[in-house]
């Protein structure tokens, strides 16, 4: 049986997949020409990340196909309801890549605290002329370590930012309305680990109490903090986005930052992604990353293995 992983899959899942007695096939065929290739080359499962959209034209006209697998979380390029009402499998990994996103999270929090952001733009212009004024400029950080982390979405990513958080010393406050209460583990090194209970607290105080805000929300209609939210936070508190694009308002965002209401923000998505706005871009106090939470080698691992597993299970 054949697997077309057309936007790639880490060599673990192709490994386990062949020990399984798979053929898998990692040649990136162009949109338009993928129903060809899958009927002409009897695809059983056709695998995606974000590139490739799996619509109503491959779902139809490709009747050798039983699967689609989306390595990662968001569907949004697949018509998920569409192929299941045709009898195909749909499968994701979920939770393959949560630890990667929350640790992006800290290095834009650890970052922040230090201006490592504006420090990294500086140093290469100016650092052998204005060393002594760049070591003025960045000489008033902060720790991390006993400020509070508001979390603002309690799921997968949300936990495992919270377990990052609990590790450096932080007090861990979350919002999210689906979710009342929940048990944190975090584990160590050595097999040992400790659990925080937790409960829901609602976003209009969690907003006011936290030094450090990180949204880990599904896409919504509305944004989750836009002008009025920023207006409840701290003083000088902080942002990351390491969620979606479009749950931020960035034009709020921005307006914060340029009046110091909010000392900096860290952002991996963007609302016009992939052409996030210039002033975004441009903003001396935006730590940028540009939509790479999931993008360690071991998330990519987990989430073919993750995948290779569901796929034997599924069509074996
Ligand atoms: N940056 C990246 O590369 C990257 C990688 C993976 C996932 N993500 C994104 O991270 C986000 C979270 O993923 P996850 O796996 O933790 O999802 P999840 O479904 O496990 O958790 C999302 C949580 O948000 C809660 N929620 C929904 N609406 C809310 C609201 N208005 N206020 C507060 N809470 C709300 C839900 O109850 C749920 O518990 C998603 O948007 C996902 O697309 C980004």
């Amino acid at each position: 049986m054949k697997i077309l992983a057309n936007d790639g899959i880490s060599q673990s899942g192709i490994t386990a997949l062949q020990e399984a007695g798979f053929e898998v096939l990692t040649t990136t065929v162009a949109q338009e020409q993928l129903v060809n290739f899958i009927n002409e080359n009897n695809i059983v499962g056709l695998l995606v990340r974000s590139a490739t959209k799996v619509r109503t034209d491959i779902i139809d006209n490709c009747p050798t196909l039983k699967l689609i697998g989306r390595g990662g979380v968001g569907m949004d390029n697949i018509d998920v309801t569409y192929a299941k009402e045709k009898g195909l499998h749909v499968i994701n990994t979920p939770a393959a890549s949560s630890a990667s996103v929350a640790e992006l999270v800290f290095a834009h929090l650890f970052g922040g605290v230090r201006f490592l952001y504006d420090a990294n733009r500086n140093m290469p212009l100016d650092g052998d002329t204005k060393f002594k004024e760049l070591k003025k400029s960045y000489a008033k950080g902060i720790e991390l370590r006993g400020k509070t982390l508001g979390v603002i979405g309690f799921g997968r990513i949300g936990q495992a930012t919270a377990k990052i958080a609990l590790g450096v010393g932080m007090k861990v406050i979350y919002s999210d309305p689906y979710i009342d209460s929940a048990t944190v583990e975090v584990p160590f090194f050595d097999g040992q680990s400790v659990s925080f209970e937790f409960k829901s607290t609602d976003k209009q105080a969690l907003l006011g109490e936290a030094d450090f805000v990180t949204v880990h929300v599904p896409a919504q209609k509305e944004y989750v903090v836009g002008k009025s939210e920023i207006a409840l936070m701290k003083e000088g508190a902080a942002i990351v986005n390491a969620a979606r694009g479009g749950v931020i308002d960035e034009v709020a965002l921005v307006d914060a930052l340029e009046n110091k209401k909010l000392s900096f923000a860290g952002l991996d998505v963007f609302e016009s992604e992939p052409n996030p706005e210039v002033k975004i871009l441009m903003n001396p106090n935006i730590s940028l990353t540009p939509h790479i939470g999931a993008a360690t080698g071991e998330a990519q691992d987990r989430i073919g293995m993750e995948l290779a597993t569901q796929i034997m299970a599924l069509l074996k």
